[in-house]
């Protein structure tokens, strides 16, 4: 493969379903490459993605998608001003220190491990539901009927909203997601996303204010500033975290779920392993993050001239940290492309790296984890039908399926 194919090759369905041979060869060739079909430098070598990472004074986070709405014409851009406004105020994962450092401090109140380990009993019942409306009917899309909506119910409860709300929420996060991970700006998916922020906000700042009234202790409760905090979230904040908070952890975490359940299901030894002894979950979660990667790349901004692995990258250019390629590097990694839970080596590049490493790490394994273990409970055999193929999303950063159907078969023999 020329490094011309590997570039058409990032705007082809078939680079979705398999991605990797492109960057193994771009990471062989020229691991700081420049996309012209991008726009983008794009990073793929394992040393030189971390670089990236750790670097926040060269290669910045504020910005890149206010960026990409910069594209439109100022006509189309004056259509948008929900998407302008809220892409303007930094955010966690769209800033650099000192807001950044004041940002996570804030934001990390709703992570505390009490909160996560708090919500795993709930988030067990929420699965159970999930599954009991498939398991009797014989036959499921897990990713329909489980994978997409425990995410969002997940982050709704922690919201301290219903279940019902959960279809605005979803609606919020895929547009987000879409807008981020299509190739080029999309005039359309960004109109979308603009009216449903208009939406979510005036519904948001009434659930802010019933919960400022009656706190309960959750993670939406728990960032809302107490009076007398003079250094809180403003509201603009409030509600750009909000919006991360779905976009970063509904699709993401689907990903992870359901990119972890088609390796068990098309190699079933992995099921018998995980029969014979649950606490290999961990493990299976562990190189389910790698083996998907659900985040495929990360963006930064270069804040002024700078080389990069013997590359002059100038200021203002788009850099892309290839998460994906990382986790895949054929050195760290032996037969990188196979889903493997037993290696010895799961440090992996799923959650990012540096100051803006996930938040919610922790949630998203204990969701896959839950996920997992309450599949080994049902007591039949899960096939995925003969002759079905995975179809991956259309999206350059994240890798999730479009649909897994199962059959729940006959009672599992001894294993
Ligand atoms: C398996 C699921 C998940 C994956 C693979 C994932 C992946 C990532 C990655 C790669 C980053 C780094 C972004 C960067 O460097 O620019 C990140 C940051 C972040 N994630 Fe996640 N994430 C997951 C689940 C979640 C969940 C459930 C939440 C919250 C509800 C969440 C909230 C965040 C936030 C707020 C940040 C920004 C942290 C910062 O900038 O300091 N993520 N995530």
């Amino acid at each position: 493969m020329t490094l011309a194919q590997a570039d058409a090759a990032f705007l082809t369905a078939e680079f979705r379903s398999d991605p990797w041979p492109t960057y193994r060869e771009l990471a062989r060739e020229s691991p700081v490459y420049f996309s012209p079909s991008l726009n983008q430098w794009i990073v793929t070598g394992r040393e030189t993605v971390a670089e990236v990472l750790a670097d926040t004074d060269r290669f910045s986070n504020y910005g890149w998608e206010l960026a990409r709405i910069r594209r439109f014409s100022e006509r189309d851009q004056a259509r948008l001003g929900a998407l302008v406004h809220m892409c303007s105020t930094p955010v966690i994962v769209f800033s650099d220190p000192p807001e950044h450092t004041r940002l996570r401090n804030l934001v990390s109140r709703g992570f505390s491990p009490r909160i996560v380990d708090r919500s795993r009993e709930w988030m067990a019942d929420l699965v159970a539901d999930l599954m009991q409306d498939f398991s009797a009917r014989g036959s499921a899309d897990l990713v329909r009927d489980l994978s997409n909506p425990l995410p969002v119910q997940v982050i709704a409860r922690l919201f301290g909203a219903p279940t019902e709300d959960t279809e605005l929420y979803k609606q919020v996060s895929t547009a987000r997601v879409q807008f981020q991970g299509s190739p080029v700006p999309d005039f359309g998916i960004a109109l979308k996303l603009n009216e449903l922020l208009v939406e979510f906000r005036s519904y948001l700042e009434a659930l802010v204010a019933r919960l400022a009234a009656n706190p309960d202790g959750g993670l939406l409760s728990s960032l809302i500033p107490r009076s007398g905090d003079t250094d809180g979230l403003t509201p603009d904040e409030l509600f750009h975290t909000c919006v991360v908070f779905l976009s970063a952890g509904h699709e993401t975490t689907s990903a992870l779920i359901n990119g972890t359940l088609l390796a068990l299901l098309t190699d079933k030894r992995n099921l018998s392993i995980l029969r014979a002894d649950r606490s290999k979950i961990t493990a299976v979660v562990n190189e389910g993050l790698r083996w998907v990667t659900p985040v495929q790349r990360v963006l930064r901004i270069a804040t002024r001239d700078c080389e990069l692995s013997g590359q002059r990258i100038p200021a203002g250019s788009q850099v892309v940290a290839v998460l994906a390629s990382a986790n895949h590097d054929a050195e760290a990694f032996s037969d990188p492309d196979t889903f493997r839970p037993e290696r010895e080596r799961h440090a992996n590049f799923a959650f990012g790296q540096g100051i803006h490493t996930c938040i919610g790490a922790a949630l998203g394994r204990a969701e896959a984890s839950i996920v997992i273990d309450s599949l080994l409970d049902i007591d039949t055999d899960i096939t995925i039908p003969p002759g079905w193929t995975p179809q991956w999303v259309d999206s350059i950063s994240l890798r999730s399926l479009t649909e897994l159907p199962v059959v729940f078969g006959h009672p599992a023999g001894p294993q």
